[in-house]
């Protein structure tokens, strides 16, 4: 990895983040009538559904980061698609990268509509056997043997973390506000995908490899029904983890002027 990192931070000349702080603040895009209803409204507060207890976090300063560590794990993740049971790390810390990447993830009006199983040996390869039964019954013979490769390729590696988005914490969301109603979905979905790239980049810094995957919602009647999970968590998307078997493939970025810009008056 660290090889990784000094390749990915060589090719570091500017950075285009920098100039963020030039953009204007998000309150000022907000309409003044939704502004007046946030003044009036005070926070809500939601909890996770499966915890008894709350903590509060006070935010401090780290006064020796950059965010140029935060570039160097970005850039060194990758899709990595061969990857075998042989963990790196142990199932605990994996646990324990997850519960904090799941605290700390921020969502809107910290909703916390977040929800997470992580799944190792025999429940990982569950998984896949259920993504294979379900795109067997669907596919045509002919097309379903390209899938079974590339299925069997997921169920070799070591685990597999299920996404979910909390249906209720979204309804809880729109009835206290209804302006908002037609953003929590949305919002619900921005905060998992950062959760989901967080642990991607974080499994990816502790030498592990992983990919992205979307078998929802074709697995997901499967799933509630394996885990006995409830009703109300919605399937995102799967990060499928393990020792690396195999390099990355080659990445082709789009020029950056075709896709900033920076205004600075
Ligand atoms: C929202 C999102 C959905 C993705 N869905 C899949 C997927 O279903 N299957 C897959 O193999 N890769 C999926 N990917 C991975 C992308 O194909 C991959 O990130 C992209 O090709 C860039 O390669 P890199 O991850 O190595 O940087 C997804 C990525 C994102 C951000």
């Amino acid at each position: 990895m660290q090889r990784l990192l000094k390749l990915a931070t060589a090719r570091v000349t500017s950075s285009p983040l920098r100039s963020a702080t030039s953009s204007p603040s998000p309150s000022s895009l907000v309409p003044k009538s939704v502004t007046a209803i946030l003044k009036t409204t005070s926070p809500p507060t939601v909890r996770p559904l499966t915890t008894t207890s709350t903590t509060t976090t006070t935010a401090t300063m780290s006064s020796n980061l950059s965010a140029n560590t935060a570039l160097d794990l970005i850039k060194n993740r990758r899709t990595i698609y061969a990857l075998n049971k042989d963990l790196t790390i142990t199932e605990d810390r994996i646990q324990e990268i997850v519960k904090d990447a799941l605290q700390h993830v921020p969502s809107s009006y910290n909703s916390q509509s977040n929800r997470v199983v992580v799944l190792f040996n025999n429940d990982h390869n569950k998984f896949w056997e259920i993504a294979h039964d379900v795109l067997k019954g669907m596919l045509p013979e002919d097309r379903f043997e390209a899938t079974a490769t590339r299925l069997a390729m997921f169920k070799a590696a070591a685990g597999t973390i299920m996404f979910f988005e909390d249906m209720s914490a979204v309804e809880v969301m729109q009835a206290k506000f209804p302006p908002y109603a037609d953003r929590f979905l949305p919002w619900a979905a921005q905060s998992v995908g950062m959760l989901e790239y967080i642990l991607w980049v974080a499994l990816e810094a502790e030498g592990l490899g992983a990919n992205l995957q979307h078998y929802n919602p074709i697995v997901d009647a499967k799933v509630t029904e394996e885990w006995k999970l409830p009703a109300s968590w919605k399937l995102n998307a799967q990060l499928v983890f393990g020792g690396r078997a195999g390099e990355p493939g080659e990445k082709t970025f789009a020029p950056l002027e075709e896709k900033y810009k920076v205004f600075g008056n």
